[in-house]
């Protein structure tokens, strides 16, 4: 797979090839000199109204505009595109001018029939506030209507979009609130119940905190997140959910008890598998990053035993709020951004009989896309470079392994 964007033609800033699978290209931008643009790539185009630039809004600090451009930040999707073929992807803006803009290959289709889409979120944090490491950026643009705070609405969005795609099933990944409060999961139970689709649901490390059980709250609006290892088959895949927020508040585990029982699991499926978590399993010797995901011994412990059980198996998980793939034991270990800061994606599974195709999409509500983009500037710009990860970490398809003789 490729993909990039040549910088500043007709007007447009920093435009990305923000996701390839094989059917589509989404690209992305961070603002424009024209409020209507044309896009396209082979037979594919799409008119786009921009929304009006975004503000960079800081605490107690001026109100900066986030780019030179008349209009802001904004994403599109080419579909219809055939498979493993290269694309160049071109502008025309309502003045006229038109220029290529970005190359991108699409992703080898596996072998067989559809059988099912998917799409997760992770780490949306309803009732989060403000953001960034002295949590001083502020949510004041004027797009969204008074009282649907950045984490609401970017999951909101997130979620119609994932609908809008066509997926069967939604799967969250925990850090579902800022700080296990009542009114933080009655929002998530209200969210999820509105998706109009079945929900799945782990915890994470914030939906654990001052003893309340947040699985009883979301059982009241029919959503099962109990802190258990359970199973889902779905067509074409079994999902294996499992607990992972350790007691401390950062580090995750999976005990040998909770492996084993996910282990069977995965050794009795009829085909391929998903292991759903929140942390993220460790797959090199050494943690590099924060936060940190499951305990080393515990990972490398867990993975061996998939691999043994079901290779044809793919672990996800959030925390990190970033796009990582890395593998161990031969099992792809697959991390991803949050819904409700920069990027700002949800991440769609297209599911085949011989395999899996992973794109992920920032969320296109100019009200969601306003807002996360401001946030790339956290962490002094680095939180703008650190979670996107790479074209390669958002968007692959896998052919499944074919599992040992029993
Ligand atoms: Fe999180
Ligand atoms: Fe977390």
């Amino acid at each position: 797979m490729r993909g990039r964007g040549l910088e500043g033609a007709v007007g447009v800033d920093r435009l990305r090839v923000y996701s390839v699978d094989d059917e589509s290209i989404q690209v992305t931008w961070r603002g424009s000199d024209d409020g209507r643009l044309l896009i396209g790539a082979g037979p594919a185009q799409v008119e786009v109204t921009c929304a009006p630039s975004a503000d960079l809004r800081r605490h107690a600090r001026r109100t900066w505009p986030l780019d030179r451009h008349a209009w802001g930040p904004g994403a599109a999707v080419l579909e219809g595109l055939e498979p493993d073929t290269e694309y160049e992807v071109w502008v025309e803006t309502a003045g006229g001018a038109r220029g290529t803009v970005a190359c991108a290959k699409t992703l080898a289709r596996p072998r067989g029939a559809l059988l099912y889409r998917l799409a997760t979120l992770n780490d949306i944090h309803i009732g989060e506030r403000r953001f960034g490491l002295a949590r001083n950026f502020e949510d004041r643009h004027p797009l969204p209507p008074p009282g649907d705070p950045y984490p609401l609405r970017c999951a909101r969005a997130a979620i119609q979009e994932a609908v809008a795609w066509g997926a069967n099933h939604l799967v969250v990944k925990g850090d579902l609130t800022r700080d296990s409060e009542p009114a933080e999961l009655h929002a998530v139970g209200r969210l999820l119940r509105a998706a109009g689709i079945p929900a799945d649901v782990v915890l994470g490390n914030h939906d654990v905190r001052n003893g309340v059980a947040a699985a009883d709250y979301l059982a009241g609006y029919g959503i099962d997140a109990r802190p258990v290892v359970r199973h889902r088959d779905l067509p074409g895949l079994r999902l294996i959910l499992a607990h992972t927020p350790g007691p401390g508040d950062r580090w995750g585990q999976v005990l040998p008890g909770q492996a084993d029982q996910i282990a069977r699991l995965a050794r009795a499926a009829a085909g391929p598998c998903m292991l759903v978590v929140h942390h993220p399993p460790a797959t090199g010797p050494v943690t590099l990053h924060y936060p940190p995901g499951i305990y080393h011994a515990q990972s490398q412990g867990l993975l061996r035993r998939l691999a043994a059980a079901n290779p044809a198996t793919i672990v996800v998980s959030g925390h990190t709020h970033r796009n990582r793939v890395g593998w161990s034991h031969g099992i792809p270990c697959v991390e991803t951004s949050s819904t409700k800061d920069y990027p700002g994606q949800w991440t769609g599974y297209r599911v085949f009989e011989g395999g899996v195709v992973q794109t992920a999409r920032r969320v296109q509500a100019p009200a969601a896309i306003a807002w996360t983009e401001a946030t790339s500037r956290a962490v002094g710009g680095q939180w703008g470079r650190w979670t996107p990860g790479a074209l390669a970490d958002r968007s692959w398809s896998l052919v499944w392994p074919v599992p040992p003789p029993s």
